[in-house]
């Protein structure tokens, strides 16, 4: 048992260090880590309970990532399910405790914890589970459940913010992209256009030297980039063949249509979403439309975008052209190195080439996305 200064210690540490923290992934692993620290057990997992999906998730490790399980399934979902906490002093000997993850990992389980975790209203949103005490006795107390009631109440505040955060999120991303998909749809860019080109709009983030958030926040507002195509009429948008010169300025406008539609937003997402509705057609020589930015004077969110829109583009048929082969492709981007193209960003994009021909070949416009 640990001393209770060392046990204020603990709770002190640990929940400062969660109400700094926004990610719901860290404060899962930060709560897990407080934990198996108060009751000194070998493991600790805190369960959080999706009712959408009725699974249970939580973050294995920090490269691990997420792991998933029903929500009925094993002693969690016992406690899930009737609300009580359980002790265990050999799971060997409980029916309820499934031995095919030791199995599996050749891990040896012997005494169990497992208590629920309620939320602000008293519903339970998902449990601690802590596996073999380390004391010489082996065996969770009591006392145990006392101290992990005590830790999920302290940072349950937090935890409940970030999901409510999560949520947000996940619900922005969603609208954000069907608002793409609506700009593309208008002008028969059915199917994975937008996907592709949030994917290649990553890959060329990250090879440029951008951080993992980064390059998730390029590729959630890239699929946005024709968002203003909305307000261009049909008979521009899909007409066959070639655009009057009246019809090609009237289509450029689609650009500051989708900046104005967004650029008032305070979201970090949708800000980045204005910049690159704006500045997908930019060209680094200076001959690109709407302001004729030259060089760095374009945001590099535009001109990733730029790269992974034509190149998709001229992948893909179009209503007023048939795809290109990859050769032809591959020769308009040597040729544009710097002239449309941002020289560094056609470097990172024949370094990656792979990756792009991955993604091409997965997301493809016919049927459903193959699975490699
Ligand atoms: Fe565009
Ligand atoms: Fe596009």
């Amino acid at each position: 048992m640990l001393r209770p200064e060392d046990m204020l210690k603990v709770i002190f540490g640990y929940t400062a260090k969660i109400a700094n923290e926004r990610k719901l992934d860290k404060i899962l692993l930060l709560m897990a880590d407080m934990g198996r620290e108060m009751i000194q057990a070998d493991r600790c997992t805190l369960w959080l309970l999706d009712r959408d999906s009725n699974e249970l998730r939580t973050q294995v490790a920090h490269e691990v990532g997420e792991m998933r399980i029903p929500a009925t399934s094993g002693l969690v979902g016992h406690t899930i399910l009737t609300g009580q906490s359980i002790i265990i002093e050999d799971a060997y000997q409980d029916s309820r405790f499934n031995q095919e993850v030791d199995k599996a990992t050749g891990y040896r389980t012997k005494s169990i914890l497992v208590i629920p975790i309620r939320d602000s209203e008293g519903e339970i949103m998902g449990a601690f589970q802590a596996i073999n005490k380390t004391t010489p006795e082996g065996v969770f107390e009591d006392r145990d459940i006392e101290f992990l009631t005590l830790a999920a109440y302290y940072s349950g505040k937090s935890l409940e913010a970030a999901m409510l955060a999560n949520e947000i999120e996940e619900t922005q991303r969603e609208i954000i992209f069907v608002m793409g998909e609506v700009g593309e749809t208008r002008s028969k860019e059915t199917g994975y256009h937008v996907k592709r080109v949030a994917e290649y709009s990553k890959i060329l983030a990250l090879g440029i030297g951008m951080s993992e958030d980064e390059a998730e926040l390029i590729k959630t507002a890239s699929p946005m980039h024709d968002i203003g195509k909305v307000a261009i009429p049909d008979s521009i948008l899909l007409k066959p063949g070639k655009l009057t010169e009246e019809e090609f300025e009237h289509m450029k406008q689609h650009t500051s249509i989708g900046y104005n539609l967004l650029r008032n937003s305070k979201r970090r997402i949708l800000k980045a979403a204005a910049v690159i509705a704006i500045q997908h057609h930019e060209k680094w020589n200076g001959r690109g439309y709407p302001c004729g930015l030259r060089g760095e004077e374009i945001h590099l969110y535009g001109r990733i975008t730029a790269i992974a829109d034509v190149f998709d583009a001229l992948g893909s048929d179009r209503v007023y052209k048939k795809a290109w082969d990859l050769e032809r492709i591959l020769t308009l981007f040597r040729e544009e190195r710097g002239e449309h193209f941002d020289p560094q960003l056609v470097d990172v994009f024949f370094d990656n080439l792979d990756k792009f021909l991955e993604i091409k070949e997965k997301f493809q416009d016919s049927g459903e996305p193959v699975e490699l």
